[in-house]
């Protein structure tokens, strides 16, 4: 099964080519439901022209739930299969290798996103456990005081969950929930997952083209 639907040109990008500037990101997925969203977020780094490199991290449970949700299974060709195409700068991590680059702060990155990011992971973060490549990334992001944005996927909430949201912000990361917008009147799943996949580029400095702003005729441009 292939994702590849490509429907705008790296060109689009009116910075890519005038602000030389090159970012490097860290996208981990973990095992909440949601897989679109992540697959919608690969999209948009593999076309941005000013993303030079993405760490991407994903856990165990992530693959049984890409599985569940998209037919995708296994890591194999993983990056390949989510995108219909092989990719040059999204750079697939084991979720066990604590060795790996991005686990350490002598590494530089820009931001760290974990879409989506289940609540087991946002407990491990929350408490500092770095177990594993995900936890011990994020635990550098907030160490090294870099953006860290946790698109936390749960509903009902139980208070546990409650405070270790309210613990790792305050530990300077943005809890970003991944809930659905209307007021921009969304015509399919698509339209939903890719709104707020442009509500999170935004929020790390990448704005995307054609993303939708409330209260403006005109689309955002970067
Ligand atoms: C189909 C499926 C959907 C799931 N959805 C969620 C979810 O939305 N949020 C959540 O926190 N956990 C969800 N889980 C449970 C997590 O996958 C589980 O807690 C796992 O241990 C998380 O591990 P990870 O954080 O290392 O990815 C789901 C599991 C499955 C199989």
């Amino acid at each position: 099964m292939s994702f590849a639907t490509h429907s705008r040109s790296t060109s689009e990008f009116a910075g890519s080519s005038a602000n030389p500037a090159r970012t490097t990101l860290i996208l981990a997925i973990t095992g909440a439901s949601g897989s679109i969203f992540a697959l919608e977020m690969l999209r948009a780094l593999e076309l941005d022209e000013r993303v030079e490199r993405v760490h991407l991290v994903v856990s165990p449970s992530a693959l049984r739930v890409i599985a569940e949700e998209t037919g995708v299974s296994g890591r194999n060709s993983l990056v390949e299969k989510l995108l219909g195409c092989a990719s040059d700068k999204i750079m697939l991590l084991a979720h066990e290798d604590i060795g790996a680059p991005i686990a350490s702060g002598s590494y530089p990155i820009d931001a760290m996103v974990v879409l989506p990011c289940s609540m087991g992971t946002l407990a491990g973060i929350a408490h500092g456990l770095a177990g594993n490549l995900i936890e011990r990334a994020a635990d550098v992001c907030l160490k090294e005081r870099r953006r860290l944005v946790l698109c936390v996927r749960e509903t009902p909430l139980n208070l546990i969950q409650i405070r270790n949201m309210a613990a790792v912000t305050e530990a300077g990361a943005t809890v970003f929930p991944v809930i659905p917008t209307f007021y921009n009147h969304p015509q399919s799943v698509e339209d939903i997952t890719r709104n707020y996949v442009h509500r999170v580029l935004q929020h790390i400095g990448l704005p995307q083209p054609g993303a939708y702003a409330w209260g403006s005729e005109e689309t955002a441009e970067d």
